[in-house]
């Protein structure tokens, strides 16, 4: 078995039908999702007149999300659930992206941290949110391909955190869709929950992006 393989993301196919919970995020969500696509940083990130600087101003506005809201996802699994979760935690890529910058010596320290945030009190909302921050490599794909030919060479190193998964991210997704399937196909009453926490993660990062 590979690293970060476990038995949620080493037989997964693209035919296999995703479970309810994820089907249902998918649909609930969409608006959501379509809406954050619209604020200025993702805008600007396809325009032709893109700076570095900017690619790190974003960066950065995930950083201070991440390092907010990861330790909440993460708190009170169990052993069983961190065995399948734990290297989904991306601030350390974040970090090290923006640490890659020129000048960037005055680190993470001082770095504004999104105090308004969607309440996590349970293991469906949890998992509502990492749904979000996880699906945020799908679209990776294309952004790291658009910062690629953009930028060319000099960007490289500093896409830790839009190519986390490289090859695999079909696999990671498969398997977190896997994963899902597991824990809530069988309490259908807790989906709700789980997408309301989603949309409220969608809301919190689009305020948080929309701050001056
Ligand atoms: C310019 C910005 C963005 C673009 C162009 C984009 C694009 C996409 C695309 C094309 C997919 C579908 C990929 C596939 O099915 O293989 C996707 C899925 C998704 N994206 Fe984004 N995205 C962007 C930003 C974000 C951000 C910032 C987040 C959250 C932090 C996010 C969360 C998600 C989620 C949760 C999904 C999964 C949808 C599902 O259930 O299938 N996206 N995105």
């Amino acid at each position: 078995m590979k690293p970060n393989q476990n038995e949620f993301t080493n037989g997964a196919t693209h035919t296999e039908k995703p479970p309810l919970v994820m089907s249902a995020l998918k649909t609930e969500t969409m608006s959501a999702h379509k809406q954050l696509e619209r604020t200025n940083y993702f805008i600007r990130l396809f325009e032709p007149d893109y700076s570095i600087q900017e690619y790190r101003r974003l960066l950065c506005r995930f950083y201070g999300f991440f390092s907010a809201i990861e330790p909440l996802i993460f708190e009170n699994l169990t052993e069983t659930q961190l065995s399948v979760l734990g290297h989904k935690v991306k601030v350390g890529l974040l970090a090290k992206d923006i640490s890659l910058f020129e000048g960037d010596e005055a680190g993470l320290q001082n770095m504004p941290q999104c105090d308004k945030l969607p309440r996590l009190n349970s293991f469906a909302r949890q998992m509502g949110a990492l749904y979000v921050l996880e699906g945020s490599t799908l679209g990776g794909r294309i952004i790291a391909k658009r910062l690629k030919e953009h930028f060319g060479t000099e960007i490289l190193d500093k896409l830790n955190y839009y190519n986390c998964y490289g090859e695999n991210i079909s696999v990671e997704w498969k398997g977190f869709q896997s994963f899902m399937g597991s824990q809530f196909d069988d309490k259908e009453a807790e989906i709700p929950d789980v997408i309301a926490a989603a949309n409220d993660t969608f809301l919190c990062l689009h305020q948080w992006f929309d701050k001056p």
